[in-house]
């Protein structure tokens, strides 16, 4: 099978996790959503009532946490100790809190060594903020991908459903400059990386861009 690894970088709003599985699916390649994985160590945490300013207590809850993700791009999951946590950690209290538990140095430190082992020999496309950058930097492909925040608010709160835009749009500029702002592995454009702003193509317009890319560059 293929041993390529595409990292694909970027904000949330900017069309990553759309991009990332209908590429995955269509060259037949696995997919992993680490913000899922991130989303998931905070649900965790949460449950275990950490104080959530102390980062030795996030730390510490996560610590004894079990992460797992499934790679097919139809169908990815997500557990926690064996439990399936996909609809939890779309809620507003775990987005709210996901970028804090995220700068804590070991909860990253554990995630790392996860992807690392899911990323194995390759074959995968590989969603995140610092996959490029730290996870995977050997990655043949790169892609950092971005989009007008007007654009991006207005798609995640079509995705939501009620919460209104410019709610969204501030939420996402807050995330935002934590992740940039973090002192380990925060999220940047990753040396040597295609930048594509989506925002005047539509979905399938990007996946025809990044699978020709893809065809080039391997
Ligand atoms: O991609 P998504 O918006 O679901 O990611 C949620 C959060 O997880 C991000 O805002 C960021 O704080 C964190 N994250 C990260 N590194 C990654 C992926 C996500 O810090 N590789």
């Amino acid at each position: 099978g293929s041993t390529v690894v595409v990292a694909m970088d970027g904000p949330s709003g900017s069309g990553k996790s759309s991009t990332s599985r209908a590429v995955a699916h269509r060259l037949g390649l696995r997919y992993l959503d680490t913000g899922a994985q991130f989303r998931a160590l905070t649900a965790a945490v949460l449950d275990a009532g950490a104080d959530l300013e102390d980062p030795d207590a996030i730390a510490a809850a996560a610590a004894t946490t079990r992460v797992e993700s499934g790679t097919d791009p139809q169908h990815p999951t997500i557990t926690v100790d064996g439990v399936d946590v996909a609809a939890r950690i779309r809620t507003q209290e775990v987005t709210d809190h996901v970028s804090a538990v995220a700068s804590v140095p070991q909860v990253r430190q554990r995630l790392l060594d996860l992807q690392r082992a899911i990323i194995g020999d390759g074959g995968i496309v590989v969603e995140g903020r610092d996959i490029g950058s730290v996870v995977a930097p050997d990655a043949e492909v790169k892609l950092y991908l971005t989009a007008d925040p007007a654009a991006r608010a207005q798609r995640r709160t079509a995705e939501n459903g009620a919460a209104d835009v410019d709610a969204t749009r501030a939420d996402l500029l807050r995330r935002d400059s934590i992740d940039s702002g973090r002192a380990t592995a925060p999220a940047v454009a990753p040396d040597g990386a295609v930048h594509l702003d989506t925002t005047p193509y539509t979905l399938d317009e990007v996946v025809e861009q990044v699978i020709a890319l893809v065809r080039q560059q391997t």
